[in-house]
């Protein structure tokens, strides 16, 4: 099967998409990363993506206003132009408009840490410190208009420890994250993943045998 070619956009650091780029060095993997975007030009993964061989392009959403129809044509253009098949949002920060996502419906995910439908939004570490909870981790979903809401595909989940800081949650999340993005981005390229009554099912089952693979169990 021909391998999916896939854009990440980022607006940071980059360490999901460099996950990413990493399970995509495999042969075997069903997907390449064939491009990253960013919004920002100044994104610590733009030079990490460069000298992993993979292009870059850079849409900087400042030059385009307010107007975001703008900044999601010239974004449009490029997946286009690199005959993207799908794309993962990694650490991306700005929210794309309904029209835009309906061309990828399906087709886009995205990694939010935490564990949905809890915790959307920012400061994710923070509100699980101060709600006292005892599990947190992270989803990947599909994207849609309404943010952090998509079908759930993949999630992995840490306990929370009686001392914990924000800081030592976003380590340990962020390696769960790294570990259910690539399978995740696996499972939609391999055509694995369908949606039913707002449910991703693998395989044509909510939670196949190998739970290992549908929850992100370690
Ligand atoms: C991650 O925690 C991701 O879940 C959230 O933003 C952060 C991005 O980190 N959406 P990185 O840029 O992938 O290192």
């Amino acid at each position: 099967m021909r391998r999916k070619r896939v854009a990440v956009l980022i607006s940071g650091r980059g360490s999901n998409m460099a996950a990413l780029i990493e399970a995509a060095k495999n042969k075997e993997y069903p997907a390449e990363i064939a491009l990253v975007i960013s919004n920002r030009p100044d994104a610590g993964g733009l030079p990490v993506a460069h000298s992993a061989g993979i292009a870059t392009e850079i849409v900087d959403h400042t030059k385009f206003g307010k107007e975001r129809a703008g900044f999601e044509r010239a974004v449009q253009a490029l997946l286009e132009k690199y005959r993207i098949d799908l794309v993962c949002l990694a650490g991306f920060m700005r929210q794309l408009t309904a029209d835009f996502l309906e061309k990828w419906q399906l087709r886009m995910l995205n990694i939010h840490p935490a564990l949905l439908p809890a915790f959307k939004g920012l400061d994710t570490h923070k509100r699980v410190l101060e709600a006292r909870a005892k599990i947190h981790g992270a989803t990947v979903h599909f994207v849609v208009p309404e943010i952090d809401s998509g079908p759930i595909i993949i999630q992995g989940a840490i306990a929370v420890r009686p001392n914990d800081s924000q800081e030592m949650l976003a380590i340990r999340v962020l390696k769960v994250e790294h570990r259910i993005y690539p399978l995740a981005l696996k499972l939609v390229a391999e055509g694995r993943v369908r949606v039913e009554n707002g449910r991703c099912l693998i395989d044509g089952v909510p939670v196949p045998d190998d739970t290992k693979e549908s929850v992100g169990e370690q």
